[in-house]
């Protein structure tokens, strides 16, 4: 049986780990071959590791192990040059493009982090989206598939901005408010062409961005020096079901069905896969 992404090319930037690599092993499952960006570095206002090139060589062994094809690239979303070499090198190898995954993010959240934390976060939270969708766009024909990584945090009040959680927070909140306005403008003025644009916005997800000495700090202000143990006692306030947070896959799976023909006419869609989150929560204005 033929897969739900079969014969397409996807662009998936945060390719290396998290969810950006589970999303590009989920459409390879279904059939795609993937252009995987990511930055292999740290940012410094960004208090927990980004990703190595061990992560990115992990990502390039498992889609290969699914007998898809790989084109790997070392790049920065805040890098419009960058992006644009990796897809052109991508298209040059594997024939097209049809998706893009535009997924890699920071939260550089902390009362430690500089202004320039909020600078940060936006730059690689939202420019990085229009970056990333910017250098595909040319090569991109009706029936072509967008989906950006938004978050709760942007949709709801007092997410990251909290003032607690510092410039860096309030970046990623301004960041992802952004990316949901971005997708839902996009999308009308691509709908003629038939390109479609959507937002999924996850809820906590089991990553490294979660499971960081920062975020257990945002989770647990009543300790000092907080673990993984006592933030995992935290996680589930964010969310009425009872969960602390969803896997990548389950991020992956919405990803899956927007990227495929299954959603042919769903376009400007902000998908909160969020276990009830913004249920609980007053929301910001942004488009929810
Ligand atoms: N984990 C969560 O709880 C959560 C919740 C809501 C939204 N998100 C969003 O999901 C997306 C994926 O994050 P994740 O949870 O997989 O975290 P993660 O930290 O595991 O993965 C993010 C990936 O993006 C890469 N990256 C960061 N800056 C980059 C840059 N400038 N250029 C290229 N690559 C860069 C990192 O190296 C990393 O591989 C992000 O946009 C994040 O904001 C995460």
């Amino acid at each position: 049986m033929a897969g739900r992404v079969e014969g397409k090319v996807a662009f998936v930037t945060g390719a290396a780990r998290g969810q950006g690599r589970s999303h590009a092993l989920r459409l390879a499952q279904e059939g795609a071959d993937i252009i995987a960006v990511d930055i292999l570095e740290d940012i410094d206002s960004n208090h927990y590791p980004l990703s190595t090139p061990a992560d990115l060589d992990e990502t390039v062994r498992q889609i290969e192990a699914l007998d898809r094809r790989i084109v790997a690239y070392k790049g920065d979303v805040r890098e419009p040059s960058q992006l644009r070499a990796a897809v052109e090198k991508g298209v040059a190898e594997l024939g097209h493009l049809d998706l893009v995954i535009a997924n890699a993010g920071i939260c550089p959240l902390g009362a430690d982090v500089p202004a320039q934390g909020f600078l940060d976060a936006v730059q690689v939270d939202l420019v990085g989206v229009i970056n990333a969708v910017s250098a595909a766009l040319p090569h991109l024909k009706a029936g072509a598939s967008i989906v950006c990584t938004g978050s709760v945090a942007g949709l709801m009040a007092g997410g990251t901005d909290n003032p607690e959680n510092g410039p860096g927070g309030a970046g990623y909140s301004h960041a992802k408010r952004g990316v949901a306005r971005f997708v839902h403008d996009l999308a009308l003025q691509l709908a003629p062409h038939s390109i479609r644009v959507n937002a999924v916005h996850p809820t906590n997800v089991n990553t490294n961005m979660l499971m960081s000495q920062p975020m257990y700090d945002v989770f647990r202000p009543d300790l000092e020096h907080p673990t993984r143990e006592d933030a995992e006692q935290a996680f589930p306030a964010m969310q009425p079901m009872p969960i602390g947070y969803v896997e990548p896959v389950d991020i992956s799976n919405a990803v899956l069905y927007l990227a495929s023909d299954e959603a042919r006419y769903v376009t400007g869609l902000q998908l909160k896969v969020d276990a009830g989150a913004l249920l609980a929560s007053t929301t910001s204005g942004a488009p929810a």
